[in-house]
């Protein structure tokens, strides 16, 4: 689904040259729930920021189910950005000014889809993530868990390969966080939606598949969950101490 090859970035600033991600290359499956975590400035958000071809890097491959994203020019990744990615903000990025309901329509409305099909999906999502009885209502009268369920609502709408989430449960007190998560373990296991998501919170990343652990633009370790979820978070924990602290120092 998701495949990075030897992919390496660097920052310039006047005359100097910050490498951030050095020849980075793993890949996500098709269905897979997969989390980065790391301390702060080990290029997670740059890693992001990269696949999401927010920013261009300076060498390497992303091929996104089959597709090299390297070779395209601004119209092919605007497209690539509506159509096969979807995006999960840690501050929510929904529009005030459009209610629940059609802040999840929106990516439909950008692809120009027809409205009955868009109408049906939007409220099938409704249902699905426990938010059809705050639908008409706005962003700023419902909850932080809420938003955030709506913008993965919203993130599901084109049907992407993946969905990229940037610290999405930063902004949340631990029951939203949870409301969250679910939103994307059903997403996995209801509509097979793969799933790659940075966070710094061991918790939220405890319900994941597998948890990619960077350290200066490297990557330190895999590990891959096969007991309980307690378990797992027990062991990112374990190796978050070996980095030093990692993770809790988050801006
Ligand atoms: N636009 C930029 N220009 C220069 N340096 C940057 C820029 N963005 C990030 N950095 C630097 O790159 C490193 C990695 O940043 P980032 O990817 O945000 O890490 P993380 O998300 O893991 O905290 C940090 O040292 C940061 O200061
Ligand atoms: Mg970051």
């Amino acid at each position: 689904m998701l495949k990075v090859e030897d992919l390496s970035k660097s920052y310039r600033t006047g005359d100097h040259v910050y490498p951030v991600l050095k020849n980075l290359s793993f890949q996500v499956e098709k269905g897979e729930f997969v989390a980065v975590m790391g301390p702060s400035g080990s290029g997670k958000t740059t890693l992001l920021n990269c696949i999401s071809c927010f920013i261009p890097h300076d060498s390497g491959k992303i091929f996104l189910n089959g597709k090299d994203l390297s070779g395209l020019d601004e119209t092919g990744l605007a497209k690539v950005r509506n159509q096969n990615l979807g995006f999960v903000f840690q501050d929510f990025m929904l529009l005030d000014g459009l209610t629940v309901f059609e802040n999840i329509c929106l990516p439909q409305v950008i692809a120009s889809r027809p409205v009955p099909q868009m109408e049906a999906k939007a409220a099938r999502f409704c249902e699905a993530f426990g938010i059809e009885k705050i639908r008409d209502k706005y962003p700023a009268e419902i909850s932080g868990g809420e938003k955030q369920r709506t913008a993965v609502a919203r993130a599901l709408m084109n049907s992407p390969y993946i969905l990229l989430a940037d610290e999405p449960t930063g902004n949340l007190d631990s029951r939203s966080c949870r409301a969250v998560i679910d939103a994307f373990l059903q997403a996995k296991e209801e509509m097979d939606a793969t799933v790659f998501m940075v966070t710094h919170d061991s918790f939220a990343a405890s319900f994941c598949d597998r948890v990619i652990v960077l350290r200066d633009g490297t990557i330190y370790t895999e590990l891959t969950r096969n007991g309980t979820r307690r378990e797992f978070m027990d062991e990112l924990l374990e190796v978050l101490r070996e980095l030093g602290g990692a993770g809790d120092d988050e801006e």
